[in-house]
């Protein structure tokens, strides 16, 4: 066991005092602060070189009057001295100049002076009866004022002295250490030399650090915490999914957040008079209003696609198609504008690309919706691929974003056939979790585009996925960039 020389010299000390102390006297013995020794106190009691407890104590404090009273003398006194100097009798309101007492103190003396038996009053004049000795009062202020605080001494007077004010009975609690006899033993021994922290290469190259003292690390103790700046606690989770698409060989894209109807539904064979198209969902832009539509060929046939579809094997959604509402520009309602914008000028496989960025939908803002948000969107074309290498990519996916258990579920898109649905099972939740939406492309999307090899795509909202991550409850908790919340979140969870 180490003791650090100052935890020597508190040893030394309290043993010098006898080898009990309380802790004040000992830091008034020592010269360290109170705060200072407790610390160290604290560390000898654990090392069981010191034991510890606590005892209240009750002491007799003198009052302000009391104080003046030790100083100047009690008011009887003083009156008893005037009448003395002024042979035994005098008028009394001559007396109370003559004795310096002020009005108030010429009450007070005057009537402990006659309930003493020393004065006699007689038509407005005093006359004194016996000089008196020192009285226990008197001297229990004389030794109260010179530091006395032992309430035993005073049991006799300390009730007049209370009840006229002049002393009062505090209550302390002191903390009494004591030596034990592991800590007599330490003291047997040398004062031990100071632990050096730093090994520094001064130390190494004279080969003092055979002969130092070296401090031993604590590695239990909590450290301070620290709030460093940091990354967004959603694009932390942006950037695991970025690393995971990258290990799994796909490419990052972006795209336009200002998007035309052609890419964000038109190529997707969503028809123009589709719900998802309508002012409450999709956010139309004003100025400017309309967007440029790409080559021609492309545009006719998709054109010709949605009116009866083309050479896709479709019979189409036997409309006029109207290119007016194909150019109206909208907020990018979904990612999958993105990797079909891509994927047109991609036409040849391979094609593993995936993309994490914004989206807007016209929603009422609450705790499970915002009106700007981020989807999650990949797609893979490749020579012979299908529904099983979907799946098989998405569980790969959400496996390495710390989610076992997946389900798919047969469902619609207007742009893939067949359409499914992903699920992930929460732990935490105890719930399954709906997160991608996902299919093969349909022939009335990829002909058009000149995709002669089948598409796999899937796509779905970031928010969900981070909330289940962080155990955030309510989606505007994330954006609200609250500094105790985003202190809060760990950083290696
Ligand atoms: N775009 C769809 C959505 O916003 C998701 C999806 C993408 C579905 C790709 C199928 C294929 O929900």
């Amino acid at each position: 066991m180490y003791v650090r020389p100052r935890e020597w010299d508190i040893l030394r000390a309290l043993a010098d005092l006898g080898g009990k102390a309380r802790a004040d006297d000992l830091a008034r013995k020592t010269g360290v602060k109170l705060t200072t020794l407790m610390s160290d106190v604290a560390s000898l009691a654990e090392k069981g070189l010191v034991r510890m407890r606590e005892e209240t104590r009750r002491r007799a404090k003198l009052t302000e009057e009391g104080l003046r009273y030790a100083k100047l003398g009690l008011p009887e006194r003083r009156l008893v001295k005037a009448l003395e100097n002024s042979g035994g009798e005098a008028d009394i309101r001559s007396l109370s100049a003559s004795a310096g007492l002020s009005g108030e103190e010429l009450k007070i003396g005057l009537g402990w002076a006659r309930r003493k038996g020393w004065v006699k009053v007689r038509k407005g004049t005093l006359r004194l009866l016996a000089v008196p000795r020192e009285t226990a009062e008197e001297k229990a202020l004389r030794a109260l004022s010179e530091g006395l605080e032992d309430l035993g001494e005073l049991s006799q007077v300390l009730p007049v002295l209370e009840k006229r004010g002049l002393v009062e009975v505090v209550e302390e609690v002191h903390k009494i250490l004591e030596i034990t006899e592991a800590g007599l033993r330490v003291l047997q021994l040398p004062r031990p030399e100071e632990e050096v922290s730093q090994l520094t290469p001064e130390l190494i190259i004279t080969g003092r650090w055979r002969s130092i003292r070296l401090k031993k690390f604590n590695l239990e103790a909590p450290g301070t915490p620290v709030f460093p700046g940091r990354m967004h606690p959603v694009q932390e989770v942006i950037k695991e999914i970025r690393e995971i698409f990258l290990e799994m060989g796909f490419e990052e894209i972006r795209g336009p957040l200002v998007e035309t109807a052609f890419w964000n539904f038109d190529a997707l064979f969503t028809p123009q008079d589709h719900p998802a198209r309508e002012m409450h969902d999709t956010f139309y832009l004003l100025e400017p209003s309309e967007g440029d539509l790409p080559d021609l060929r492309t545009v006719e046939a998709i054109a010709k696609t949605h009116e009866d579809g083309w050479t896709t094997g479709s019979t189409g959604w036997g409309y006029k198609w109207d290119a007016k509402e194909a150019r109206r520009l909208v907020l990018r309602t979904h990612t999958t504008a993105t990797t079909i914008r891509y994927l047109a000028e991609h036409p040849d496989p391979p094609v593993w690309v995936f993309c994490v960025d914004r989206v807007y939908r016209n929603e009422r803002v609450d705790y499970k919706h915002l009106a700007e948000f981020h989807q999650i969107e990949g797609i893979v074309m490749d020579v012979g691929v299908g529904l099983r290498d979907l799946m098989g990519i998405l569980a790969e996916f959400y496996r390495k974003l710390g989610f076992e258990k997946v389900k798919f579920w047969p469902s619609y898109f207007p742009y893939t056939e067949p359409s499914v649905q992903s699920t992930v099972y929460s732990p935490e939740l105890g719930a399954w979790v709906e997160l991608c939406g996902a299919g093969i492309f349909r022939p009335e999307v990829t002909r058009p585009l000149g995709v002669k090899h089948p598409v796999l795509a899937w796509g779905g909202g970031l928010e969900r996925l981070v909330m289940l991550k962080l155990g955030v409850k309510d989606i505007r908790v994330l954006y609200r960039n609250e500094l105790g919340w985003l202190r809060g979140v760990p950083i290696c969870p």
